[in-house]
């Protein structure tokens, strides 16, 4: 399977719109037919375009109501916007700990960090795979929070049948160059319900009283008027440029052909972990589809070094291997408390090693291997080169 990662598409909604000049008749034109499509296809009510996708989660978190002091649930095992942006929303990022077979945030260990302070839970689906959202959604309800996905790794990942972005109260999707779907920075937040929709538009929109869901851009007759009153709250400049919306379109109207690329390419690099016992790929439960936003797989393997794996692939033609994040809490920022301000907030708080003793364990045990490859014959390559590696050590 062949797919172009930007292709005739892309370049012509791109120049239509720079032929607009950014003229404020023509401008979010595009941006707007983004949200809609983007909606159409994960099947939700509303999606609100955004700037990247951690300004998604930070308004997300806002729109809920998280404020200062606030506690929200993150899983450590993740890129760090996710906790980052609980700490933009002036909230502190309470870590629950990771399943070992599946790597991501579970019920159970959300429950064990509820406190009468907790307002959210932040669930990511990492490398493309969902969390189990029964039962975290069983959690929230009885304790009354908010739940929003992270789905920035995983489009047209599903859970039970259900789209990636349709099961939490508000969902988050990143448009940067290494996801499913790109145009090169950008985000997009879904929702079914109207409070939300409204406040994300507002919040990212500089708390603009004449915007509503429907109507995301003030207009000249707004702000011809000498007693146009502007911001009804506090808001942020979050919004989508339109040439960007513009390639973000034409990237949606082809989401399934790259997401069809992507998780072809996966599965052709997971195939070939089969019957090695130390290397175990991420498990998917028989109700989801993974996404494969990468493969990734712990090395169990004491006689082998993460360097010395790596080392042998790269030598064989391996397009190289990633190493999964630091968790998050153990970051410098996050170890010595260095939020801009913030820490005064967290004097009860303390971030180091035993927090979560299964994603300290894993996490230096995990090879990430990517599938964005845009040509499967691309990462059939690659999977002999893996298995090659694999005979090597064995
Ligand atoms: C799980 C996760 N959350 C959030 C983000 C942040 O998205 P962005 O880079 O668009 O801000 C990313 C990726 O970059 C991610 O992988």
């Amino acid at each position: 399977m062949k797919v172009e990662r930007i292709s005739e598409l892309e370049r012509k909604y791109a120049l239509q719109s720079l032929s607009g000049q950014f003229e404020t008749h023509n401008n979010y034109i595009f941006v707007t037919r983004l949200e809609k499509a983007f909606a159409e296809k994960i099947g939700t009510k509303y999606s609100v375009a955004f700037v990247n996708g951690t300004a998604t989660l930070h308004t997300a978190l806002e729109a809920a109501g998280v404020g200062i002091g606030d506690e929200v649930i993150v899983p450590p095992l993740t890129m760090s916007s996710t906790s980052l942006a609980v700490l933009q929303a002036n909230a502190i990022p309470v870590f629950a700990d990771v399943d070992e077979r599946t790597f991501l945030i579970s019920a159970e260990e959300i429950e064990k960090k509820i406190t009468f302070k907790t307002k959210a839970i932040i669930c990511v689906s990492l490398y493309g795979l969902m969390p189990d959202m029964d039962a975290i959604m069983a959690v929230a309800k009885r304790h009354g929070l908010v739940v929003i996905e992270d789905d920035a790794q995983c489009f047209l990942g599903t859970y039970k049948g259900k789209k990636a972005g349709t099961i939490g109260d508000m969902s988050s999707f990143s448009f940067q160059a290494s996801k499913h779907l790109t145009s090169g920075e950008g985000g997009i937040v879904t929702t079914d319900n109207d409070d939300f929709a409204l406040q994300l538009r507002r919040i990212s929109g500089l708390g603009y009283g004449s915007i509503s869901i429907k109507k995301a851009r003030i207009t000249k007759d707004d702000i011809q008027d000498p007693n146009y009153e502007r911001h009804v709250a506090l808001g942020w400049n979050y919004r989508m440029s339109d040439v960007v919306g513009a390639v973000a379109l034409a990237q949606t109207e082809r989401m399934e052909e790259l997401c069809a690329c992507r998780i072809e390419s996966g599965k052709i690099l997971e195939d070939a972990l089969s019957g090695c016992s130390w290397l175990i790929p991420q498990y998917t439960p028989a109700e989801c589809v993974h996404a494969y936003w990468s493969v990734s797989v712990r090395m169990v393997n004491p006689n082998i070094t993460w360097y010395d794996f790596r080392r042998k692939f790269m030598e064989l033609g391996g397009d190289g291997i990633y190493a999964a994040w630091q968790l998050t809490y153990l970051e410098p920022a996050f170890r010595n408390k260095r939020f801009l301000g913030r820490e005064t907030l967290m004097e009860n708080y303390t971030y180091g090693r035993g927090l979560c003793p299964v994603a300290e364990k894993v996490q230096p045990q995990m090879l990430q291997f990517k599938t964005n490859y845009f040509d499967t014959s691309e990462a059939e390559t690659q999977a002999e080169i893996l298995k090659k590696t694999i005979s090597y050590f064995n």
